[in-house]
C-alpha cells in the first residue's frame, strides 16, 4: 500500500520557515505508529529539518542534488524512484533493512512529494489541525476529493485540537504480470456474483474433506441478508480485484466488538473471510494486495487485531504477511 501522511491547518498550511507550524501533544503519534517497520519517503528539506534517519523504519530521501546512504537510509531522485527502491530487495539489503512483515510505503512531504504522489497514492492520512496559520510558506496541494472515500477518525489535541481523516482511493489500479488490474470495494450491485463465488469456494473447502454439502441450507439467501445488513452499517468491507469488468479476486473483513482489554482498548476485532483468487490469476500477488487492503481497513476502523481461520493454502500467505499463530486459540462446536 502506498499511503501519504500529512497534518494541515484549516487554511491548508503544512510548513512555515522550514518547520511544522504547531506543536501538539499526541499529534505525531499516528505518524510513528504507521511508519514504524515500514518505509517513509520524505523530501530533502524535511529530512534536513529532522537531521537524522527516523529509527526502526526505512528512510528514503527524495533529492535531485544530495546523496544520503547508510543504515536504513537511501536516496531517490523522484517519488516514483523511491517506490521502486522500497520494492527492490537488493536496495533494502544495502540499507541494512530487513522487513518483518508486508511493507507499506508512506509519503511524508513536503509539497513536491505530495504533488507527485497524490495522483497514485492508495490512501491519505490527513490530520486536520484546527488552527489558521498566518504567513505559511508550504501548502498541501489541491486534490479531487471525489476520487476518495473519506472516513473521520479520532480527535485529540490540547490548546489546538485536531481530527484524523483517512481518504481511500475508490478505484485503484495495479499491474499484475502483463495485466492492469482494478481494485475497488464491493457494492450491492456485485452481491450476486460475489455470493456465487463465495458459495463455490465454501463448497470446494467443504467437499475436499469428503463431506457432502447439506441440502437444507439456503446459503445464498442468508449470505445476501448478511452482506446487505453489514455493508449498510459498515461492519463488513470487501475489496475486489477485477480484470476488465470481471471479478477475479475477493476478500472480506467483518468487524466485531468485545469488551475492551489492554492490548485492544477499542475492543474491536477484524474477522477475515472470503479470500479467494480465480485459479488463472494465482501467484501474481493479488491475494496479498486484497489482504493488505482489508487489513488496512481494519486498522482504520480501530481494530486491535485481525483473526482468521486459515486454510492450508492460506497459511503461507498469512505468515508472509505477518500473521502469527495464536497457541491458545480454542473453539467449542455446536
Ligand atoms: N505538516 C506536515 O505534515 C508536514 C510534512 C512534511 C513537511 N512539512 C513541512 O514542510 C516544509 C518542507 O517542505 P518543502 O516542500 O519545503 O520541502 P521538502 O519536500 O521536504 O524538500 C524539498 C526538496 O526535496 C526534493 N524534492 C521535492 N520534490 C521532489 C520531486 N518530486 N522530485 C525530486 N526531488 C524532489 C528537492 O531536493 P533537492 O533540492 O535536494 O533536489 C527539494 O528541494 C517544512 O516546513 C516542513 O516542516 C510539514
Amino acid at each position: 500500500m502506498i499511503g501519504l501522511i500529512v497534518a494541515r491547518s484549516r487554511n491548508n498550511v503544512i510548513g512555515k520557515n522550514g518547520q511544522i507550524p504547531w506543536r501538539i501533544k499526541g499529534e505525531q503519534k499516528q505518524f510513528k505508529e504507521l511508519t514504524t517497520g515500514n518505509v517513509v519517503v520524505m523530501g530533502r528539506k524535511s529530512y534536513e529539518e529532522i537531521g537524522h534517519p527516523l529509527p526502526n523504519r526505512l528512510n528514503i530521501i527524495v533529492s535531485r542534488s544530495g546523496n544520503y546512504e547508510g543504515d536504513k537510509l537511501l536516496t531517490a531522485r523522484s517519488v516514483q524512484e523511491a517506490i521502486a527502491l522500497a520494492r527492490d530487495e537488493e536496495a533494502l539489503r544495502r540499507a541494512n533493512f530487513e522487513p518483518q512483515r508486508n511493507l507499506n510505503i508512506y509519503i511524508s512531504g513536503g509539497y513536491g512529494l505530495y504533488k507527485e504522489a497524490i495522483p497514485f497514492v492508495d490512501k491519505m492520512f490527513i490530520t486536520e489541525v484546527d488552527t489558521l496559520v498566518e504567513d505559511g510558506d508550504v501548502f498541501f496541494p489541491e486534490f479531487n476529493a471525489d476520487e476518495f472515500e473519506k472516513k473521520t477518525g479520532e480527535s485529540g489535541g490540547d490548546d489546538i485540537s485536531f481530527i484524523r481523516t483517512v481518504y481511500t482511493r475508490r478505484v485503484q489500479t495495479k499491474k499484475a504480470g502483463d495485466k492492469e488490474l482494478t481494485y475497488r470495494k464491493l457494492t450491492e450491485a456485485d452481491l450476486d456474483t460475489f455470493i456465487n463465488m463465495r458459495i463455490t469456494q465454501l463448497t470446494e473447502e467443504y467437499t475436499s474433506e469428503g463431506r457432502e454439502v447439506p441440502k437444507n441450507v439456503n446459503l445464498a439467501g442468508v449470505l445476501k441478508e448478511y452482506y446487505l445488513r453489514h455493508l449498510a452499517d459498515g461492519t463488513f468491507v470487501s475489496w475486489l480485484a477485477l480484470d476488465g469488468g470481471e471479478i477475479i479476486g475477493t476478500s472480506g473483513m467483518s468487524f466485531v466488538e468485545k469488551p475492551p482489554y489492554f492490548t485492544c482498548p477499542t475492543g474491536r476485532l477484524g474477522l477475515l473471510s472470503s479470500m479467494f483468487t480465480n485459479p488463472a490469476y494465482r501467484r501474481m500477488g493479488i491475494a496479498q494486495d486484497l489482504l493488505n487492503r482489508v487489513v488496512e481497513d481494519a486498522r482504520d476502523y480501530g481494530c486491535g487485531s485481525v483473526w482468521i481461520t486459515a486454510s492450508d493454502m492460506g497459511v503461507k500467505l498469512y505468515t508472509a504477511y505477518g500473521f502469527e499463530h495464536n497457541g491458545n486459540f480454542m473453539q467449542y462446536r455446536f
